[in-house]
């Protein structure tokens, strides 16, 4: 699912290191994104949602979503007027085969100029790798959609019942007040505190992090950091540390070495997971999984950088793209590939010769390429040079 804008360019890239290193495959096309919402009035066609339940595992780019209103007036005439409502389709897409666990690896490569740096003691300069692999859940939270503007009848009667609602805003008139819950279910929190404990415990990682705020958000992330501590137990080599959402923000970039696997709800895990990503590298480098019961998708964290998409030579880095498809390679017990791919893209970013603009900590503009920068089809050529070399 290629979807739209630079999702196309850096597929491309991907789908031609994974042929390079190896990996057999056949890809089948399918349609998703902003093309499909104008043409059709769904930006998520039925024939790729069973596409994905029939084969499982989905590779995915990037699409462009923009606000209702807009979206409505780029409908194809015909379909103007008819009741089509703009949805994303990444949303439809996680909410559909329930893709609960959302994977956000953060691993700092050696040479990297976009890593993280910071001041020792006496004034020294230290570069310290990061290595943390979040797990946010995908599914509830926050983000589950469940909210209301100017709440009425039960709902407001609901809201009436609780003494903290009738203290602090019993008394606001109702068309002054916006809810949105935050619902977490024992279940989904079970999946994502498993996820990343069993991945601590595969992968060598002697911590794993709640990061939430159990003081204050009682009820939901309270849950979640005493099914943790339950958890802990079985697993005794692993120790549990739990920190807050805010603290931990400001820890980032005091110690960020420190932490290995990080587990949150929804919009913490976005946040911390973005955080975790600037000390990186930033989005050409951030890359994630989207794993359900049945189906999982895999896809880079950036958009679909509709300023970078029409340039006839692509200068976008495409390492993200790529890193999220050596977590499908992973997933798929490929890992021997995935393992090549990763070498190959270390060694690429160690030796320096070969960048992309935001390696080079350039403004992007077509200018990029005649300053110095290599295109997204220089660094791949690139990757697949070293991933070919060592096969
Ligand atoms: P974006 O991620 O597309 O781009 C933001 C900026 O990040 C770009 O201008 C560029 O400077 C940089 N960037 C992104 N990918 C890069 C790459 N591979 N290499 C180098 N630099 C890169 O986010 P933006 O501009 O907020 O949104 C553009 C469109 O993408 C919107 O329609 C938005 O809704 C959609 N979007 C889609 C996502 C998805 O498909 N998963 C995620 C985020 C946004
Ligand atoms: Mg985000």
């Amino acid at each position: 699912m290629p979807g739209d804008g630079i999702g196309k360019v850096v597929m491309d890239e991907a789908l031609r290191v994974l042929d390079a290193a190896g990996f057999d495959a056949a890809y089948i096309n399918g349609d998703i994104g902003w093309e499909f919402w104008c043409r059709e009035g769904n930006a998520l066609p039925a024939r790729t949602m069973l596409l994905l339940e029939k084969y499982k595992v989905g590779l995915f780019g990037a699409i462009t979503s923009k606000p209702k209103e807009e979206a409505a007036a780029e409908l194809a005439p015909e379909l103007r007027d008819k009741g089509f409502i703009y949805a994303s389709p990444i949303v439809g897409m996680r909410q559909l085969f329930n893709l609960d666990i959302c994977i956000r690896p953060c691993r700092s490569y050696k040479g990297n100029p976009l890593n993280f740096i910071r001041r020792g003691a006496k004034g020294e300069v230290e570069e310290p790798m990061v290595d943390v692999v979040i797990f946010r859940q995908n599914t509830e939270g926050l983000y589950c959609g469940v909210e209301w503007s100017h709440p009425e009848g039960i709902v407001y009667d609901a809201l009436q019942s609780h003494p903290s609602f009738r203290k602090n805003f019993g008394k606001v008139p109702k068309e002054e007040i916006a809810v949105s819950t935050r619902i977490f279910t024992k279940k989904a929190t079970e999946r994502i505190l498993r996820a990343a404990f069993d991945y601590a415990d595969k992968n060598g990682y002697r911590s794993v992090t709640l990061c939430e705020k159990p003081n204050v958000i009682r009820e939901t992330s309270g849950m979640m950091y005493r099914m943790a501590g339950e958890m802990q137990k079985q697993y005794s080599h692993i120790e549990l540390w739990n920190t807050n959402i805010d603290a931990q923000m400001m820890w980032l970039t005091k110690n960020p070495e420190d932490y290995g696997v990080i587990v949150a709800g929804n919009m913490f895990g976005d946040i911390v997971s973005d955080g975790f990503a600037g000390l990186i590298g930033g989005l050409g480098f951030a890359c994630s999984a989207n794993i359900g019961e049945d189906v999982s998708v895999f896809e880079p964290t950036h958009g679909s950088a509709p300023k970078y998409a029409g340039y006839q030579v692509s200068i976008v880095n495409p390492i993200a793209m790529i890193e999220s498809a050596c977590m499908m390679l992973e997933y798929l017990g490929e890992k021997k590939i995935s393992d090549r791919i990763r070498k190959a893209i270390a060694a690429v970013i160690l030796e320096g010769m070969v960048r992309t603009y935001d390696m080079m900590k350039m403004k992007g503009s077509p200018d990029a390429i005649r300053n110095g920068a290599a295109s997204t089809r220089e660094m791949g050529e690139e990757i697949i040079k070293k991933v070919t070399r060592d096969k």
